[in-house]
């Protein structure tokens, strides 16, 4: 059924922007929403409210997001717009006077008022964001996107003070969820079919040190391991300080853990670690990875790397390039350091100018793709166990991610999305390998949404 502007009564979209923490939070928004009446909107321009869930972690996403918005200022319908996730923490109120069409600022605390919240927007325009500190989605009901993997939050917000990032400033201090709500949790998605999870949180590996009695995450991986049926648990994202042997150990030792550690490093200078605050030096770093895999056969590593911090000298650049080379990571993102206003980095002298932010950023690409190369060269001619996530972005490919998170392209003839598969690797590209299906382990079942 159509209103007259053309537009779905009660049907919702969600624009989501940032990582996999505001894809799951907007796996509870639509939960929320669906549960209270409204439906997935069958194209994004009628739907009836529109949630933008945003991400603060470099202006370029922020540009984005106000981008959105002012098409929308352009646009004929007029949906209801609600702006919710790290934007809203951070400007609140201010996004209302600063664009015009948006109806509702909210929190991931107010985010079970939603509905009250929209009612309340007809008389004008409302921001609720409650206490960020106190925000959990426990009780709230989610939409899952995909019928065998989950994402589950063992953690909010993050108690470090890495001195380059927003994200202590908006997602407030660490809170971690209860062991039995996390295993309930997983318990109740296995029942429904899933069998993978992915535990989340800005820093896992500092999981429980606010419970009491305090609990390692080294303790709820091995829980969250023993739960029946499980094939597949991954984690992300780990930081190198709080990495401690003991989670080395339950990844050997127990067969569901994947192969897969996202290990930020930042950058490869001491120097630079240092004026970030990251807590570590890059020898510990090394020593680090050397230990893990040592321990863990066939390990994986990922990182995030960020150039063009203030101060950053061509030497110091130059150790994240030998860096880089000597740990031989399987991927990495990098990313131009983002100056964030209200972090301890954005008062910093000696800005790096754009110029040589581009320049290095495609220098350290051009080493980091010969590396990503090199890793899934050791792919080839293997049989790997895949999880199929859905269609590639282009060509009649499906994606198959393996347990150490490596994309290999199958032939979507072959594999439905939704599928465990071994398979074969058959060609290696720049970022994605290409393989071939061997078998089928695990197809979906039946359809499932379930309460937080
Ligand atoms: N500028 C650039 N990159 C940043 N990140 C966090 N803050 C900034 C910033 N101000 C990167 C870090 C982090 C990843 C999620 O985003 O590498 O690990
Ligand atoms: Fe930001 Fe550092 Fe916390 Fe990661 S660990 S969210 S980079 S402050």
């Amino acid at each position: 059924m159509s209103s007259l502007n053309g537009m779905e009564p009660n049907s919702y979209f969600i624009r989501t922007f940032g990582c996999q923490m505001n894809v799951h939070d907007s796996e509870h928004i639509a939960g929320l929403l669906e549960e209270s009446g409204y439906s997935r909107a069958s194209t994004p321009d009628k739907a009836e409210i529109i949630v933008f869930n945003t991400c603060s972690v470099r202006q370029s996403a922020e540009d984005r997001v106000w981008g959105n918005l002012s098409a929308l200022r352009a646009g004929r319908a007029s949906p209801i717009v609600a702006v919710c996730g790290c934007m809203a923490e951070r400007y609140g109120n201010k996004i209302i006077e600063r664009s015009q069409v948006v109806d509702i600022v909210f929190g991931l605390d107010t985010l079970k008022r939603l509905p009250e919240l929209i009612h309340r927007s007809r008389n004008g325009s409302v921001c609720d964001l409650g206490d960020k500190n106190e925000a959990t989605l426990d009780e709230v009901p989610s939409v899952h996107g995909r019928r065998l993997s989950a994402w589950v939050p063992v953690s909010y917000g993050c108690d470090n003070c890495c001195s380059f990032c927003v994200v202590p400033s908006v997602k407030g201090k660490e809170r971690s969820r209860s062991p039995d709500a996390i295993i309930d949790e997983i318990k109740s998605l296995v029942g429904n079919g899933v069998i993978e999870v992915t535990l989340l949180g800005q820093n896992v590996n500092s999981y429980g040190r606010d419970l009491s009695p305090a609990m390692s995450f080294a303790e709820i991986l091995r829980s969250v391991a023993s739960v029946q049926r499980i094939r597949r648990v991954k984690f992300e994202t780990s930081n190198p300080r709080d990495l401690t042997d003991d989670i080395l150990e339950v990844m050997d030792q127990r067969p569901e853990v994947c192969e897969h550690l996202h290990l930020p490093v930042q950058s490869g200078s001491d120097r630079i670690l240092e004026a970030m605050n990251r807590g570590h030096d890059r020898l510990y770093y090394i020593e680090k990875v050397r230990k893990a895999r040592e321990t863990i056969k066939d390990l994986v590593i990922s990182t995030d790397i960020i150039v063009g911090f203030p101060g950053e000298s061509e030497q110091d650049f130059r150790d994240t390039l030998d860096l880089v080379e000597a740990v031989g990571f399987d991927s990495a993102f990098i990313f131009k350091y983002s100056p964030r206003d209200g972090t301890p980095a954005a008062r910093m002298k000696n800005e790096v100018n754009d110029q040589a932010k581009s320049e290095r950023f495609l220098r350290l690409s051009k080493l980091q793709d010969q590396k990503t190369l090199q890793s899934l060269r050791r792919l080839l001619g293997r049989n790997v166990e895949l999880m199929v996530e859905g269609p590639s972005r282009k060509g009649d490919y499906v994606v198959g991610r393996t347990r150490g998170n490596q994309v290999v392209l199958l032939p979507a003839l072959d594999a439905d999305a939704d599928s465990l598969v071994m398979a074969k690797v058959q060609a290696v590209g720049r970022h994605a390998a290409r393989g071939d299906v061997v078998e089928v382990l695990h197809a979906k079942c039946s359809s499932r949404s379930s309460g937080g």
